[in-house]
């Protein structure tokens, strides 16, 4: 059974449709992650969840019940916002027991709620400070920690950690994923930041215009994406396209076999060698080609490459751990990431290589081929 199913969800604000017939189901422990673009609907439709938003058409169900138009209250979930939004003249153990004694819950059980809320978080040492007290990242976790004492089996996430720096924001990453681990709730989280997406998800539904475009394992959106926007939307830097037509080599006498694809231009022929093709080819076919900037390889791994070629460096960043090439190849630009070692250098005439089994094509209408 899933937690929580959305069903041919729709949300307008006046004229303008935010959400699209959208329909989402999220397993039981699950973490599943909405990715997109700002302004696409992800807020909008954690907040349909939540029940601070009325829906416009559909239903949602929450551990099998409809829960379409029950009050938040009644939902049996826990919300983390962006702002932490504490109350200034509590102390956190006050901000974090505050919805349970509203509630009228007994005394020795709040109590209970709030150590264990405060030691999976740890931040027991800091019961008695008010919120000015506290840093963001204490804050935030203090906001983590009034959803977690509700007891509840959904708990809904909107950018929770954005308005931290860098570092507390990875950190605080790997203490939510570890969160998750330990309490095997259902989560749903939103964001626009892609490594978020990507290190902390079960399945990741990324969204653009009100519509959920690609629901998948993190391995699936970044490997196999479904259309174009999914893929130019997931990595950094981004995947490299290149604009061409598909060939077939009975046609082109490169062989004689009718099996053999090419992605061409008028300066470059890639054999699609390995390229597991979703919908038949069509010899003709105006196509993109997108690529990893991890898939082009270099140095040794040349040789033993589907395909070679030679590009010309424009610019070298070193990213730390590796290094990012800016390339060009007949008009083109071609990113290629490589280890930190490499000692290439802009003006470098480099050979390259590409192993197409990993590469992604796209139709036309950006549906990946
Ligand atoms: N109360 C409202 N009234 C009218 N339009 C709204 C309202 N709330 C949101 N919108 C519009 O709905 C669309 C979706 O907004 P939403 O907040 O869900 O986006 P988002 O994906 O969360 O973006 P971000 O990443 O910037 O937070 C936007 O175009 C926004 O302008
Ligand atoms: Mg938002």
């Amino acid at each position: 059974m899933s937690s929580v199913t959305i069903s041919d969800l729709s949300l307008s604000f006046g004229p303008v449709k935010v959400l699209k017939d959208l329909n989402l189901e999220v397993n039981e422990g699950e973490f599943v992650v909405l990715l997109g673009p700002s302004g696409c609907g992800k807020s909008t439709l954690l907040n349909c969840i939540a029940g601070l938003l009325d829906v416009s058409a559909g239903q949602i169900f929450i551990d099998g019940k409809n829960v379409t138009w029950d009050e938040p209250k009644d939902r049996g979930i826990g919300m983390v916002f962006q702002s932490y939004a504490l109350y200034p003249q509590m102390s956190v153990e006050k901000n974090l027991s505050f919805g349970l004694r509203v509630a009228g819950l007994p005394k020795h059980e709040v109590h209970e709620r709030v150590s264990r809320a405060a030691e999976i978080l740890q931040i027991q040492s800091l019961l008695k400070r008010k919120p000015a007290a506290l840093s963001g990242g204490q804050r935030q976790r203090v906001a983590i920690g009034r959803a977690l004492v509700r007891d509840v089996n959904v708990f809904l996430f909107d950018e929770p950690l954005s308005n931290l720096d860098a570092k507390l924001r990875t950190d605080l990453r790997v203490e939510l994923k570890r969160l998750h681990q330990r309490l095997g709730n259902t989560m749903i989280y939103v964001t626009h930041d892609q490594i978020e997406a990507l290190t902390l998800a079960d399945r990741i539904a990324i969204m653009k215009d009100g519509l959920i475009q690609q629901l998948d394992t993190p391995h699936g959106v970044y490997n196999n994406p479904t259309n174009r926007f999914v893929a130019g939307f997931i990595g950094s830097p981004g995947m490299n396209f290149l604009n061409g037509t598909l060939e077939n080599g009975l046609e082109n006498g490169s062989n004689n076999e009718k099996d053999q694809w090419n992605f061409a231009t008028p300066d470059l022929r890639i054999p699609l060698n390995g390229y597991a093709f979703k919908q038949a080819p069509v010899a003709g076919q105006p196509v993109e080609i997108g690529i990893r900037p991890e898939n082009i390889v270099l140095g040794e791994a040349v040789a033993s490459a589907a395909v070679q070629l030679t590009v010309d460096t424009e610019i070298v960043e070193p990213m730390g751990a590796d290094t990012v090439l800016w390339t060009n190849i007949a008009g083109n630009n071609l990113t290629i990431r490589t280890d930190s070692e490499s000692d290439v250098k802009p003006g470098d005439k480099l050979s390259v290589g590409i192993n197409p089994s990993r590469a992604s094509l796209f139709a036309q209408n950006g549906d990946r081929l």
